[in-house]
């Protein structure tokens, strides 16, 4: 690999498709970084939550507000958002966040706090970025853009058996996915796909399988170089 240069490869696609935990995995073969950019918009709300106010009054300014302390640490394998020096941890997976984190994300000067802070981290170093909009918006000159979908019902089915940690009924998949076709209608103007993107459909893959695609994708291109 072209030791000199710095590479990133964007993850984007709609909810639950797995995006974070393949970019993670993407990223652990090839010895690079993970960036999650939804978890900074998750962060900023989380941020917003602990002060007064019910969702429906919040400013796009107050929510910036809120989120300035927040930051993205550098680990070994990833970065976390921090508030202050404390790790914010599993507190942005709550489900008060995940209510309240679309109506955050549509706000155009949080999308631009969140996207300096993506590049910022990003720089000079080799990442796999994870998003809605990575490839697009964040690094529209990537070499390396995925386009990660899957069928809604498989990821219903999917994020439930992990949730119950058994097998789910058609009943609580068919209302999941329900809530999951909502939740991409709620996200569906921030999530582009880039007319260069790779597209993974990962409904009838393994996660090995996808990860192992995108791995000789990145390999491939980062050879090119
Ligand atoms: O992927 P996630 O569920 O952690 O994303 C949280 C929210 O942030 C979701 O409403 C989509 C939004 N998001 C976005 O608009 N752009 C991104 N690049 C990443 C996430």
């Amino acid at each position: 690999m072209d030791a000199s240069a710095s590479h990133v490869v964007t993850i984007d696609g709609p909810a639950a498709s797995g995006k974070s935990s393949t970019a993670q995995w993407v990223a652990d073969t090839l010895g690079w970084q993970h960036i999650d950019s939804g978890s900074l918009y998750r962060a900023a709300t989380w941020a917003r939550q602990r002060q007064a106010g019910s969702p429906e009054g919040w400013t796009e300014a107050s929510v910036v507000a809120a989120a300035a302390n927040v930051s993205l640490r550098p680990e070994a394998r990833a970065f976390y958002p921090v508030a202050g020096d404390l790790p914010i941890g599993d507190a942005i997976r709550s489900v008060e966040v995940t209510a309240d984190v679309s109506r955050v994300a549509r706000m155009p000067g949080v999308r631009a706090w969140v996207n300096e802070r993506v590049r910022e981290a990003a720089r000079g170093r080799d990442v796999v970025v994870d998003g809605r909009d990575m490839g697009t918006v964040v690094f529209p000159g990537a070499p390396l853009k995925i386009w990660l979908v899957a069928d809604p019902w498989e990821r219903a089915r999917r994020r439930l058996t992990q949730r119950l940690e058994r097998r789910p009924s058609d009943e609580e998949i068919a209302a999941e996915t329900d809530e999951i076709v909502q939740r991409d209608a709620r996200d569906a103007t921030q999530t582009v796909q880039a007319k260069d993107a790779v597209l993974v459909d990962t409904t009838y893959l393994t996660q090995p399988e996808q990860v192992e695609r995108i791995v000789a994708l990145a390999r491939a291109v980062v050879q090119k170089r």
